[in-house]
This record gives structure tokens, sequence and C-alpha cells, in this order.
């Protein structure tokens, strides 16, 4: 490589004309270590995908200035989501013992790559840097991004080079979708939420959870969210037909309760395991043969994962009372059941380490990241609206809120 080459320009992307050469870039970065299984995303010819649906967002390339040809890109969006909780202080209109969110504006980092013919000259720290100019010209107060742990690369470049810390360590839960639909308790029942019922339930109980997005109503209106669902256990005083919406509810709730929500990630981009041998893949296809012709087994058949295929993704999990982690897992059998309709493959979720309502959700330990690692950085001061000190700094909460458009 000549010395000119390596003068790098750093642009916003086009979709007119750059399209074809950053999907060649993100099939270059994918080169997994032969012989071990790998992930390879395909973002269905859309770049952007996975940042189009927040409030703000930007993407950009890097550049050789001599042959015009990109080697490496980054993405980011910026939203205001909740970092901390407060008292009332006017009590006349609000419950003095009820904590309100503290929001702040927080910018997401995803899809940093960088060619691996240009690596170590610096690119991704130069995008990273450019990223966080627009996110601060944005007046965002903290920045943050997630990385696998054992991803050496990423995480020193974000600890070491750019004054990140490791920050929170969630945990992705995937389930297969089998071929055999799954049971939903007899002693539960579900009760599907509209957008506006669903956003009340969660704004009352659940916006002083960190993260929480202060325009989640966006996000539950949105195309890809497909309905949020309660559970209530059998008998008591709510159903579907008796459903007097959530203020109601939540003012005479039964002793316990859960609700979460689906998202469509088919139609966003679709995953494939890469690297399986013939065995492993005869091996999984008969499984799924057999589940098929005789459902009422309920063999654990394993999915279609060798070719690309779709999930679904459930979020804003959440519930109270002694049964609720049991009506977890009758909302995720109902969410099992969506997906095999919808033709997923796997669904997943994303949990505080140690949220209490992990127990309810099935998974495949195979299949999912125990430890997630987030890694936040302050990029201002004096942004949120009311002083809760250093978010970074903060323990972490019971539970997070994991934002579907970012996962
Ligand atoms: C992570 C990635 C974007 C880094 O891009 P890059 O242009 O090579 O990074 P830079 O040259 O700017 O490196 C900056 C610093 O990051 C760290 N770093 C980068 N690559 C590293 C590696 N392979 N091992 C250890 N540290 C590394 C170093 O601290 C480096 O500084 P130094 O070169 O002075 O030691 C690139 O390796 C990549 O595309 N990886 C695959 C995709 C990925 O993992 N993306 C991150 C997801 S969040």
């Amino acid at each position: 490589m000549g010395g000119d080459e390596c003068v790098i320009v750093v642009r916003e992307f086009d979709p007119r004309k750059d399209i074809a050469s950053v999907e060649e870039v993100e099939k270059r970065c994918e080169v997994g270590p032969s012989g071990k299984l790998s992930l390879f995303t395909d973002l269905l010819g859309d770049p952007i995908c996975r940042v189009r649906h927040s409030p703000a967002f930007l993407m950009l390339v890097a550049e050789l200035s001599s042959t015009k040809e990109i080697v490496g890109m980054i993405r980011g969006c910026i939203k205001t989501v909740t970092c901390g909780k407060k008292h009332s202080r006017n009590s006349k209109t609000n419950d003095p013992m009820e904590p309100l969110p503290v929001y702040t504006k927080v910018a997401y980092i995803l899809g940093l790559r960088v060619s691996p013919s240009h690596r170590r000259l610096g690119i991704g720290l130069k995008l990273v840097r450019r990223m966080e100019d627009w996110f601060v010209q944005n007046g965002t107060e903290y920045s943050y991004l997630a990385t696998e742990n054992d991803n050496q690369a990423s995480v020193n470049l974000f600890t070491h080079k750019c004054g990140y810390s490791k920050f929170r360590t969630p945990s992705i839960l995937v389930n297969p979708v089998f071929a055999h639909r799954l049971p939903v308790s007899n002693r539960v029942t579900l009760i599907k939420l509209s957008p506006s019922d669903a956003e009340s339930l969660y704004r009352r109980r659940f916006s002083t959870t960190e993260f929480f997005p202060r325009d989640i109503d966006s996000v539950l209106n949105n195309s890809l969210s497909l309905g949020s669902f309660l559970a209530v256990p059998r008998g008591c005083c709510y159903t579907q037909r008796s459903w007097p919406g959530s203020d109601k509810f939540l003012s005479a709730p039964p002793e316990s309760w859960a609700v979460l929500s689906v998202w469509n990630c088919k139609d966003v981009f679709k995953l494939e395991v890469r690297g399986a041998s013939r065995v492993r893949k005869t091996l999984a296809k008969t499984t799924r043969i057999v589940d098929k012709l005789l459902p009422f087994l309920r063999l654990p058949s394993i999915p279609e994962v060798f070719r690309p295929f779709g999930l679904h993704f459930l979020y804003g999990l959440g519930g109270e009372g002694p049964f609720a982690a049991r009506l977890v897992n009758a909302l995720c059998a109902h969410a099992h059941n969506l997906a095999k309709e919808g033709g997923c493959s796997v669904v997943a979720t994303e949990v505080a380490s140690g949220e209490p309502l992990k127990v309810g959700v099935p998974y495949w330990k195979r299949l999912s990241c125990d430890e997630d690692l987030w890694c936040i950085k302050r990029l201002g001061e004096d942004y949120s609206d009311g002083s809760v000190g250093d978010w970074t700094k903060s323990p972490p909460g019971v539970s997070i809120f994991v934002d579907p458009r970012e996962f």
C-alpha cells in the first residue's frame, strides 16, 4: 500500500452510490475463523436498516482519497432515555412516593467495521471520533455501544483509546423456534394490549428503568412492533373482553402480572450460521423433520440456522408479584408460537444480568450470550433534566430496557 493510499476521508454514507461497496466491506469483515461456526448478518440491501427507526441517525464511511475505495464504516443514533430516577417535589400532581424518570440524551454506536486489509491504521479510531463529533453537536450527554466481551480489538479501541468504560453486561437469551407449537399454560390469561394501552402501562411502571426510551410510543406504534401482551392468572377479573384499560388495571392489579412486546427483526436483517459440518446440518434437519411429522412429541428440534433466517425480539419484559416469572414463561410460549407463524427460526431477548424475571425465559445456552458488554462514555454534562451525577459511575439497576430498534 502506497503512502498516498493511507489518506482517509470520512464522509456521510450516500445510499445512491455506496451500497455495493459497503456490502463488500461487510462481507470481508465477516470471514470467520476456519473450522469454527460464525454468525453472518444480511442487512437485506439496506446498510442503515439497524438505525433508521431511531429519532436521529447517521452513517459515516471511510474512503481512501486516492482510489475512492470504501474501507470502513460506522452507524450511530441518538435518542432520549432514562438514566436515573428522582422523587417528585410537586406532591399535588404526583404521588410523592412514586419515583419519576430522569432522562438524558444518549447516542448509540453500532456497525463499526474496518476492512481487514486496512486495520491498525487508525481508521476505526477516526470513525469513532467523527461520530462522536456529531453526537456532541447534537447535545448528547452519553455515548454507548455493545460488543462481545472477547472482541479484543473493539474493547481496546473503545476502552483504551476512546475513553469508554465497561458499564453493563446484560444477557442475550435465544430460544429456538420448534416445528411444534408450545402450549400456553391454561392457568394463565393472555390479553393483547393496544399500542396506547401498552404505552401507558410502560410509562407508569417501567419509565424509571434505565435505558427506557422516552419515545416508547414510536417504538410501540412502529410497523415492526407485532404487539404487546399482558399475562394474568386465569380466574382473576381481567380478560380480553373485560379489559378496562391500563390505568384502571394498574389501580387494581392482580397479585401477579407480566407483560412483553414482540418486534419483527425478520424484516430488518437475516442471520446465518456458517461453517457447520454436513453431519451437523443433516442432524439438525432430521430433528426438524421428525418434529414436523410428530408434533405431539414436542421434540426440541434444532431450527434452520444454516441458511439465512429471521428472528423476533422480545422487549419490554416486565411484571410484578410472586408468579410474574411463571407468567413471563407463558408469554414466551405465546411469542414462540407467533414466531413460528411468522417463519422465524429463533426468538431472542436481552435482559439485565440480575433480572429476576430471567428464570421465566426459556433459552438455549449454546445460542445465547451470557455477557453482552455495554461500554459507555460521558460526552458532556448538564443536559439531563435533573442531576443524577455521572451515570457512568452508577451501579446497575435490577432491570434494563433494551430498545428493539438497536438489537
Ligand atoms: C474493531 C475494528 C473496527 C478496529 O478498527 P481499526 O481501524 O483496525 O482500529 P484502529 O487502527 O483505529 O485501532 C485503534 C486501537 O484499537 C485497538 N485495536 C485495534 N485492533 C486491535 C487488535 N486486533 N487487537 C488489539 N487491539 C486492537 C488498539 O488499541 C488500537 O490502537 P494501536 O493500534 O495504537 O494499538 C476492526 O478490527 C474491525 O472491523 N473488526 C471487526 C468488526 C468489529 O468487531 N467491530 C466492532 C463492533 S463494536
